[in-house]
């Protein structure tokens, strides 16, 4: 009759077993292409001993084309919970090892359930992608399952937070989980995202290009905009992780963590200078937003992606606020296609999960040209708008310089139910710039006398009445103009008192934001 002891012994060879994945041979390639394990990877991410396992056992349920020869307990992913800084969070972990990490029916019906159970739990998911998407051997199989973790990726949108780090070569159907959640962070040279490689894309339309050049960190992190993060290595792709998720609620019905308040921060005084007189030159941003939250506070999104706009998270003695700005050095701070995507994006992720609004305005307006008509600036543009108008949380803006025409408008103006505005003593607020207004104004004048002088003096006028926030604050437009160094003092206090804001919207299934 079995003993106890052999019972506990047989539990250990079965655990040991699950260790081994897709086998000795495959682990020494994983770790020759510089890539850790899916157990290594959640040991990189979570506080040391707190990830509890579940189903480590399944195994997939197929015989075609070999299957039946390649059955390792687990199939090819790890899912369990355990704790980051303390703070509950769901992972599922994909395994290259076995099947090239591929999507199979059981892969699916594993991080099927740890996502009912975090939604359920109110618990942030977090993907650890590597895998050569849907498993082909099992047909239909895979095809449904994949389908049904999208569908859990969207009815968890906006309900907790969904992470997605890339980790390897991610094809097909592995792209489109990440596609859905709230953050994509890609690996230096490891990771890779394509809907079809190389091999299909010279079949289909003749075009040669290499994998990095295709959906590298770069490509994605710079121009598609799909990549919200990039980590030089795995290891730094963890503590990007940790990171994020200390800005982060658990979800929608939480407040973002908070940490110690900064009482005694004296005020930046050379904020008071950063903006040059001269309208024609540039200052950074970044110093604005480091000198105006808490210090090394600033996580900044899409770094690389649409850099005429900033977005991110900072603290605000202590308290988590998104933050969306203009970049002056970067094409004058315009708003264009991509600029309209980061910003909608970010705000609307922020609304949903109560994280203040604050926003810095210095834009010219919307980029005009030919190409951006013709992709839709009207149509991304709009975003912006819709997503400050829907956002219920407290929202702030500063105007530093220009708001001109449209950007005045839709980035945070009051109209748009934006709590309180205010304006730098450079502030410009006018439908558009002085020589364009006088070009319009008085062109068929000016272009008869051919005056130099009189445009000159023309457009000072013009200049004298709008580039000054004082018109506009005697309208109530501006709620008040404040000199910059007091500006950190003035949101946190702004802050403070919309702390319990409450807004009702109107009833409705859901609006319809133009996409
Ligand atoms: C099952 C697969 C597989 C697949 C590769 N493998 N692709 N198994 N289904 N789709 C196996 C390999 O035979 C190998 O098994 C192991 O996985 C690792 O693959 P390698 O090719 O050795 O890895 P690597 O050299 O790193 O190349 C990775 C890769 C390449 C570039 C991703 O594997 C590749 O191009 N695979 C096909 C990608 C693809 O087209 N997937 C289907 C997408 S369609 P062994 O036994 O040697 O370890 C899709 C539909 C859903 O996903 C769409 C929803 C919107």
């Amino acid at each position: 009759m079995t003993d106890h002891q052999t019972l506990l012994d047989e539990l250990n060879q079965h655990r040991e077993q699950l260790n081994q994945g897709g086998g000795a041979a495959r682990i020494d390639a994983q770790h020759a292409k510089g890539k850790l394990t899916a157990r290594e990877r959640i040991a990189c991410l979570m506080d040391e001993g707190t990830f509890h396992e579940i189903d480590p056992y399944i195994t997939h349920r197929h015989s075609d084309f070999g299957l039946d020869q390649q059955q390792h307990p687990g199939d090819s992913v790890i899912v369990g919970f355990g704790k980051i800084d303390g703070r509950k969070v769901a992972v599922h972990a994909q395994d290259f090892t076995v099947l090239g990490g591929s999507f199979s029916e059981v892969q699916g019906q594993k991080v099927a359930k740890l996502m009912d159970m975090a939604l359920a739990s109110g618990v942030p998911v977090i993907g650890l992608n590597d895998s050569v998407g849907a498993r082909i051997q099992e047909g239909v199989y895979s095809l449904a399952a994949y389908s049904e973790l999208f569908w859990r990726n969207t009815q968890a949108s906006g309900v907790v937070p969904q992470i997605s780090v890339m980790l390897g070569p991610c094809a097909g159907g592995s792209v489109y989980s990440p596609g859905l959640t709230d953050f994509v962070i890609m690996t230096r040279g490891l990771s890779h995202m394509f809907i079809t490689g190389p091999d299909v894309i010279k079949t289909v339309t003749g075009e040669e290009v290499d994998v990095e050049t295709l959906g590298g960190a770069a490509a994605h992190s710079e121009k598609s905009g799909v990549a919200h993060f990039v980590a030089d290595d795995e290891d730094a792709a963890c503590q990007l992780t940790r990171r994020l998720l200390s800005y982060l609620p658990s979800n929608n019905a939480e407040s973002a963590p908070r940490t110690n308040p900064i009482e005694d921060l004296a005020p930046a005084l050379d904020l008071d200078r950063i903006v040059p007189i001269d309208p024609s030159e540039a200052y950074d941003m970044q110093a604005v937003i480091a000198r105006v939250f808490d210090p090394a506070s600033f996580l900044e999104v899409h770094a690389q992606f649409a850099r005429n706009a900033i977005v991110g998270f900072a603290r605000l003695n202590g308290e988590v606020i998104g933050v969306v700005a203009q970049q002056p050095l970067v094409l004058a701070g315009v708003i264009d296609i991509d600029a309209s995507d980061k910003m909608a994006r970010f705000i609307r992720f922020c609304d949903a999960f109560n994280i203040p609004l604050i926003t810095f305005v210095d834009s010219p307006g919307f980029l005009p040209g030919v190409d951006q008509e013709h992709n839709g600036i009207i149509r991304h543009g709009a975003k912006i708008v819709y997503a400050y108008s829907e956002a219920t949380v407290p929202k702030i803006a500063v105007i530093t310089r220009k708001a001109y025409g449209g950007a005045y408008i839709v980035m945070s103006s009051k109209h748009i139910r934006t709590d309180w505005v205010f304006a730098w003593p450079t502030a410009e607020i006018a439908v558009m710039g002085a020589e364009g207004a006088v070009s319009i104004l008085y062109g068929k004048e000016l272009k008869k006398s051919n005056d130099a002088a009189e445009r000159a003096r023309l457009e000072t006028e013009f200049r004298d009445k709008f580039s000054k926030p004082y018109y506009a604050a005697a309208s109530g437009h501006v709620d008040d103009v404040i000199a910059p160094s007091e500006t950190r003092a003035r949101l946190i206090s702004a802050l403070d008192f919309l702390r319990d804001k409450a807004v009702t919207s109107p009833a409705r299934k859901h609006g319809n934001i133009p996409l």
